[in-house]
C-alpha cells in the first residue's frame, strides 16, 4: 500500500488505519487537537514500542514520519536505522524496505518493534561507510540522525552517494552543532570528565560537530540540494527539562515554529538531496 497523506481539515479528520480519530487526544488529562499527516503504525501509535524508541507524541518525530511520507521510493534503505520506527513506518506505508544499523543494542530493539509491529522486517549489521549494498541499489534513502556519530564521514557520504540511484533522493539529518541537543548533550562539560560519554541510549559519541551551512555545502560536492528544513529548535530543551511525556502541544509549537526560522537556529536539520 502506498503511503497514505491524509490533508484535511482537524475538524474533519478520517478515522485512521490504526481506528483512532487522531485529531483528538487528552494529554495529562487536558483535551487537545492533533493532528498527523500520515498512517501511524497502531502499537507505536500506543504507545507499545521499546522503551529506547521516541514517543508517538513528540512532534519532531511526527515531522519526520510526514517527510519520509513524502519523499520515500521503493526500493527504500534507511541506514543507521536504530529502533526502527522509521523503517517500520516505511514497511507499513507499503515500501520495499532494507534497513541496517551497525550496533547490536540498535538492532535488537529494531527486531522487537519488528516483533510488536508484526513485521518481518530484518535489520542488517552495516557500517555506512562501507556499505554492502550494490551500486545504484535504492530509489531512496534515510539516514536520519547518524552522520554526525561516524567515524569515516567521506566514506559515509560517498557510499551514500553509490548505493543512490540517479535521480534518487537521499534525506540525511544533521546535528546542529550550534543547535539546542548539541548544547544541552553533546557540549554538556560534565562530559568532558565522565568517562563514558554515551549517555544510555543508542547514540553516539559525537565524531562530526558541524552547523547545518556546513552540512549543506558538504552535500552540495555530490547532491542537489533540494531542500533543508529545520525540524526543531527548543524540543531537546523541553525534554531535558520536562520530560518526552509532556502535552505535545509545546513540541508542535517548536516544529511550526522551526519551520518559519532560519536553519541555523535549528537543533537538526533535514536534509533533501537527489541524486
Ligand atoms: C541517534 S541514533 C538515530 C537512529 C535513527 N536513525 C533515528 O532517527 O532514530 C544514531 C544511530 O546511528 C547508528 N550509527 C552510528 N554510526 C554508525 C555507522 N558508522 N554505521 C551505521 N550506523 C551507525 C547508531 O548505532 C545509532 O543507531
Amino acid at each position: 500500500m502506498p503511503a497514505r497523506r491524509v490533508i484535511v481539515s482537524a475538524a474533519r479528520a478520517p478515522i485512521l488505519e490504526s481506528g483512532l480519530r487522531d485529531r483528538e487526544r487528552f494529554a495529562r488529562g487536558r483535551r487537545i487537537t492533533l493532528g498527523t499527516m500520515v498512517a501511524l503504525i497502531p502499537q507505536f501509535e500506543r504507545g507499545q514500542f521499546t522503551a529506547e524508541t521516541p514517543v508517538p507524541t513528540w512532534w519532531p518525530i511526527r515531522k519526520r514520519l510526514e517527510i519520509a511520507a513524502e519523499w520515500a521510493r521503493s526500493p527504500v534503505l534507511d541506514v543507521g536505522a536504530g529502533t526502527g520506527w522509521l523503517a517500520l513506518h516505511l514497511r507499513h506505508w507499503g515500501h520495499d524496505v532494507t534497513a541496517s544499523d551497525y550496533s547490536e543494542r540498535a538492532r535488537e530493539n529494531f527486531q522487537a518493534n519488528a516483533a510488536i509491529a508484526g513485521y518481518e522486517l530484518a535489520v542488517g549489521s552495516e557500517n555506512v561507510s562501507a556499505l554492502s549494498y550494490a551500486e545504484e541499489q535504492f530509489a531512496s534513502l534515510f539516514c536520519v540522525s547518524v552522520l554526525s556519530y561516524v567515524e569515516d564521514l567521506q566514506g559515509a557520504l560517498g557510499e551514500l552517494w553509490r548505493v543512490l540511484r540517479p535521480g534518487g533522493i537521499a534525506v540525511i539529518g544533521c546535528l546542529n552543532a550550534y543547535g539546542s541537543f548539541a548544547f544541552l548533550f553533546d557540549r554538556d562539560p560534565r562530559t568532558l570528565w565522565r568517562e563514558n560519554r554515551h549517555r544510555g541510549d543508542i547514540r553516539q559519541d559525537v565524531e562530526h560537530f558541524h552547523g547545518p551551512r556546513w552540512w549543506q555545502r558538504e552535500f552540495a560536492k555530490r547532491f542537489t540540494v533540494v531542500e533543508a528544513i529545520p525540524l526543531e529548535i527548543l524540543s531537546p530543551a523541553i525534554a531535558r527539562f520536562a520530560g518526552y511525556g509532556v502535552n505535545p502541544r509545546w513540541t508542535r509549537a517548536d516544529v511550526r515554529l522551526a519551520a518559519h526560522m532560519p536553519k541555523e537556529i535549528a537543533s537538526e536539520v533535514i536534509f533533501i538531496l537527489r541524486k
